[in-house]
């Protein structure tokens, strides 16, 4: 399979597209323009399973621009912007390999598609394209060099794997980079988040009690802009501190078992699996929604919703279904995937430019040299060179520390 895509003729919507998006991602120009003179991934195929959107692609040129050879799928059944896999694909000349609404067999062909490629270098949100890899492909990894992933889900993943002695190559785990998790899943998924909700049901969210399960980066973003849209907000969490943290926040905290009865509106955030299941179903008001922007689509359980359900209304509206439980209807956004990918567009381009730059720099160091098989942090170098430009690109200046104050930094002498 050379590439699989839904339509042609697409790709010119989808060059807009990319144009829009490549308009706020100035740093990452910037390390496009780079690579493009040093080809620090040249002779490299690198397979990607990403979200594939306007922000990824400009992530994809520029590792193409770097002399890798790249290949891209899907890391999710919902996301996929049709219009930009076409003009990948037939502009940019990266084969995708991604579909909106592709069935689960459709996507782990696609992740196999990618691995027939033989990459050298991956790029992963979910590390599916890894556990794929380590599974079914093993005989591939002595030439791969290492890989990247993006997301807060993936490297979970990749830690445990690491803790069992499972991970065979090296993986930076991007989402860890402050120039990553502090912008792109407080900022970004915080607004994107809303902004799928919006657009999937069109309802008010000032006045409405709105449930937040986990109090991450994810749901501090989430929780604070549904705050500033007039909701009232209740975290639920296991984390004793980040459980503190929300309250002194603003906000209430109880267990879903409570919070079931009273929210109007809920959004899974957790990574976790289960978050809400059968029992807070039943506790629920007529006409609650459901929704998750979590990474994998296990956070609310909705065999146990269909388990209650006499009916399942599938036309309500593009991306809500009504679940008929009895005399109340619970609805459920986006088939409980992630919400702001599938009903919105993502993250806007402005804080993916830093993820994808960061992504970008990770992937030329871990191409540089053959490191141990571990779960490996951005390097401090990249996360300051990627705030900087960013800094730069918004036309924002710093102070400096004079000789004075460094040294009394870094001295003891100094006290009372
Ligand atoms: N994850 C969240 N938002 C995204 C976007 N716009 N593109 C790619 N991955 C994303």
């Amino acid at each position: 399979m050379n590439f699989d895509i839904k339509e042609k003729s697409l790709a010119g919507k989808g060059v807009k597209r990319i144009a829009w998006a490549d308009r706020d991602m100035s740093v990452l120009a910037q390390v496009r323009a780079r690579f493009a003179k040093e080809k620090p991934l040249k002779d490299k195929v690198l397979a990607a399973c990403l979200h594939v959107t306007a922000e990824t692609a400009n992530l994809v040129r520029t590792l193409k621009a770097g002399g890798a050879d790249v290949y891209l799928s899907a890391s999710n059944p919902l996301s996929t912007q049709d219009d930009v896999a076409a003009a990948l694909t037939h502009e940019f000349g990266i084969p995708t390999f991604a579909i909106k609404g592709e069935d689960t067999k459709t996507f782990f062909k696609h992740i196999k598609a990618l691995i027939s490629k033989k990459p050298h270098l991956t790029m992963d949100d979910g590390a599916d394209l890894v556990t794929t890899i380590h599974k079914e492909h093993k005989d591939l990894i002595p030439q791969i060099f290492g890989g990247t992933e993006e997301t807060t889900t993936g490297v979970i993943r990749l830690r445990a794997m690491a803790k069992d002695g499972a991970l065979k190559f090296p993986v930076v785990a991007v989402n860890d980079a402050k120039t990553k998790n502090m912008f792109d899943n407080r900022y970004g998924t915080g607004q994107s988040t809303l902004d799928g909700i919006i657009r999937a049901t069109d309802i008010l969210i000032a006045g409405k009690t709105v449930v937040v399960a986990g109090y991450g980066w994810c749901g501090k973003g989430f929780a604070m802009r549904a705050d500033g849209m007039g909701a009232n907000v209740i975290v639920t969490e296991i984390d004793p501190v980040k459980a503190l943290e929300a309250v002194m926040d603003g906000f209430r905290v109880m267990p879903m078992d409570e919070a079931a009865k009273v929210g109007d509106l809920f959004c899974t955030v957790t990574g976790n699996k289960d978050v809400i299941v059968k029992k807070h179903f039943q506790s629920m008001k007529d006409g609650a929604m459901v929704c998750n922007s979590g990474h994998f689509d296990v956070e609310i359980n909705l065999k146990d919703l269909k388990s209650l359900a006499n009916k399942v209304d599938t036309s309500v509206r593009a991306n809500v279904d009504a679940y008929h439980v009895g005399k109340k209807k619970i609805f459920v956004l986006a088939e409980g995937r992630l919400v702001n990918l599938a009903a919105a567009e993502g993250h806007p381009a402005s804080v993916m430019d830093m993820s994808f730059a960061t992504q970008a720099l990770a992937c030329e160091w871990i191409a540089k040299k053959k490191q141990a098989p571990a779960v490996y942090d951005v390097p401090l170098e990249i996360e300051n060179t990627v705030s900087n430009l960013k800094l730069a690109s918004m036309g924002i200046k710093m102070d400096k520390l004079t000789k004075d104050q460094h040294a009394y930094l870094s001295g003891w002498q100094h006290g009372t």
